[in-house]
This record gives C-alpha cells, sequence and structure tokens, in this order.
C-alpha cells in the first residue's frame, strides 16, 4: 500500500511555511539553470490568437504548502514569457494555468488562502501521487518537481518481515543496514521513478518538458554514504536511545523505516534513459552543503526535519513522543557535524523533453 503523508501544515512554528529555507536555499541555487533552460529548449507552438489565447499548462509536482512552490511556478513563467517575447510572439502570449500537485493529505487550504493576490496565472489543485497519472494525455506543457522525488511511495514490505534477510531490525533509513535493505531501498526507488517518469509521457504534449530537482549523493559513492541520509539516521539514533531507556518499545522502533532514498545522478540517468520518449537535455550537479556547525544550526535543521517527517512519524509513534524525540535529535545532528565527511550531498538538476507518444 502507497504510504500517504504530508508535509506539517498551517503556518504555525513548526509548519513546513515557516520551515522551508533551506529547500528554498537550493531552489534558488538552481534557479538560473532552469530558466536559462527553459528559455533554451522550449519550442514554441503558438496557436494563439486575440480572440483565443493559447493556455500554457503548467504543474508543480509535490508542491506542499507553500512558499516555494510560488517561487518556482514564477520563475518558470517568467522565463516562458520572455521564450515568447524573443520569438516575437509578444502580441499573443499564453494564458497560464497551473496545478499544484501533492498527496491528498497535504494542507491545500493553506496552500491556496497563500496563493499570491497579485498572480498572472489561473490556480488549480490536483490531489494525488505524482507516481501515477494526474492530468489528461497531451494536457501539459512543462512540469515542474523540486525536493520531492527522494520521498519512496512505500517501504518495501520486507524490511519489516522477521523472517526475511532485509529485515532492518533496529534502524530507520539504509545507513549501516545489509546489502539486502540496501537493495530493498534502491529497488523500490527505481520502481517510483519508472512510474513518476511514464506517467508524465502519457501527460506532456509534444515537446513539452520536464523539470527535476532532487537531492543526490556524489557519484562513486554508496547509497549508505549520503551525507543527508546518514543526517536522517540520527533520527533513528534517538529512536533506539529512547526503547533503550524504556520509553518506547523496541518493535515499534523496528517496525518503521523512512520512506527516502538519496540517488546519484546515474541512477536518475538510467532510469530516465530506459523510458520511451523521454530524453535528458540538461544535467546538472549543484554544490549544496548542509551547514550544521552550531547548536543552533542542529536546532534549525531538525526544525526542517520535523516539519517533513512529524507526520510519519506521529502515524507510527502516537503524540507522546513527538517532543522528546525532536528534542534528542537536535543533539544527535549536532554530535553528527562534528563527525568528519569529505564528500557532501548535492542537488541534481534535470531538464527532460518529451516526444509525446502520438
Ligand atoms: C519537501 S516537500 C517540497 C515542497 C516544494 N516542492 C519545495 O521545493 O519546497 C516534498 C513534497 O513532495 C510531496 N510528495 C512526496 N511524494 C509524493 C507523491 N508520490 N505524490 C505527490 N506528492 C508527493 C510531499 O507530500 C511534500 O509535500
Amino acid at each position: 500500500m502507497e504510504t500517504s503523508f504530508s508535509m506539517n501544515g498551517g503556518d504555525g512554528p513548526n509548519s513546513y511555511t515557516q520551515n522551508s529555507k533551506i529547500q528554498k536555499e537550493g531552489n534558488d541555487q538552481a534557479k538560473a539553470s532552469l530558466s536559462n533552460s527553459i528559455q533554451e529548449k522550449l519550442i514554441i507552438q503558438n496557436h494563439s490568437s486575440a480572440e483565443k489565447p493559447q493556455v500554457f499548462s503548467i504543474a508543480d509536482l509535490g508542491c506542499s504548502v507553500g512558499p516555494n512552490t510560488f517561487a518556482c511556478v514564477n520563475t518558470i513563467i517568467e522565463a516562458v514569457r520572455l521564450k515568447f517575447q524573443t520569438h516575437g510572439s509578444e502580441s499573443i502570449l499564453p494564458e497560464f494555468h497551473v496545478f499544484f500537485n501533492d498527496h491528498v493529505a497535504n494542507d491545500f487550504n493553506t496552500l491556496f488562502r497563500s496563493l499570491p493576490l497579485n498572480r498572472e496565472y489561473m490556480a488549480a489543485g490536483v490531489p494525488g501521487s505524482f507516481c501515477g497519472r494526474l492530468f489528461p494525455k497531451a494536457s501539459m506543457n512543462l512540469m515542474h518537481s523540486a525536493f520531492a522525488l527522494h520521498w519512496l511511495t512505500k517501504i518495501p514490505e520486507e524490511l519489516t518481515d522477521k523472517e526475511s534477510p532485509a529485515w532492518n531490525k533496529g534502524r530507520i533509513t539504509y545507513v549501516g543496514s545489509s546489502n539486502d535493505v540496501i537493495e530493498a531501498y534502491t529497488a523500490q526507488f527505481l520502481r517510483d521513478m519508472e512510474d513518476f517518469f511514464t506517467a508524465r509521457t502519457v501527460e506532456l504534449v509534444n515537446n513539452g518538458l520536464l523539470a527535476i530537482l532532487i537531492l543526490c549523493r556524489p557519484e562513486g559513492t554508496k547509497p549508505s554514504e549520503s551525507t543527508i541520509m546518514q543526517g536522517f539516521d540520527r533520527l533513528g539514533h534517538a529512536f533506539t536511545e529512547m526503547a533503550k531507556e524504556g520509553l518506547l518499545s523496541e518493535a515499534l522502533v523496528d517496525s518503521f523505516n523512512l520512506p527516502i532514498f538519496i540517488p546519484n545522478a546515474s541512477e536518475v540517468k538510467k532510469v530516465v534513459s530506459s523510458i520511451q520518449h523521454l530524453s535528458i537535455e540538461k544535467l546538472e550537479e549543484i554544490y549544496y552543503p548542509t551547514k550544521i556547525v552550531t547548536h543552533e544550526d542542529a536546532r534549525v535543521s531538525s526544525l526542517h526535519i520535523r516539519a517533513a517527517m512529524e507526520g510519519l512519524i506521529r502515524q507510527h509513534f502516537g503524540n507522546k513522543i513527538i517532543d522528546e524525540i525532536f528534542k534528542r535529535f537536535i543533539r544527535k545532528l549536532h554530535e553528527f557535524s562534528k563527525t568528519p565527511r569529505h564528500l557532501q550531498d548535492g542537488i541534481l538538476f534535470l531538464l527532460v523533453k518529451c516526444n509525446a507518444i502520438p
């Protein structure tokens, strides 16, 4: 069964709205790549007339509650406009229709309430997993997804099966786990990516573009060497510490696994290249250092991780342990920041073109 979860809604102190500046920095760093690659690669097919302007449909997949999604959409619209203008189609600019997609559990009310008042597009929400079809055939001109594709749709069943060699006892990630666990995580990631890209080949128009921003570990490293994943793993240390102190059941820790996988560029490239009708037009690895030095940095990072993972943890462990677990996590993250790390994870920007299914 697919995992359904959401980032913390609303705009309170633990919300994603208030705790997504790390993702904002990543989106800002990739802004030039997004804008330039659209201007370079978008093929204008203008069927507009003054009476009937063309509709240019954009989707942000895994948009969460904002505000980063709005900034990305603005970058995309500015780049498309500029492309139309340089193409000599200024007088017949298209109308923009923007679809904000996320899981059904996403706080779409907060998203809609914070839509920019001066926006120059029509907005709609599209609930559901982006690993399946979301839009009609050949209806989308440009799709975008940032900081979302590392979330798996489900935890492979063998990770919680005591009889399986891939039983992930005492761990919540694949860091420090057996090869069987790592293989199960990798296989789930590749399946999800295949489903994601296959759905897009149906939904995109001919020459439609798909821009992806995804966390990635350096080339040549093993999945468990991802520095971001190692940071997440410290949350597992907090769980096992509490289990040892008798504050929560060991069985509950054994049956909890984070549905996250951080790929490298080759793994992503391999999936995209295996899918008919898609071609990679741009692939850039962007330096994106984790900046945890002080206890305050660890506190801020833990708030970001809490905004993303609190819902999942609450579902599995209940309400009582939440504050305590994240209090301990700050200390664990700070300790982790002092361990020497040679290679840091980054982000991967990818622009894919669709030669639509006839
Ligand atoms: C970390 S947030 C990123 C939000 C925004 N794109 C940004 O850059 O700040 C990741 C979002 O992806 C969504 N997501 C993850 N897997 C998804 C799936 N299979 N289908 C739809 N949304 C998904 C999550 O619910 C979450 O809101």
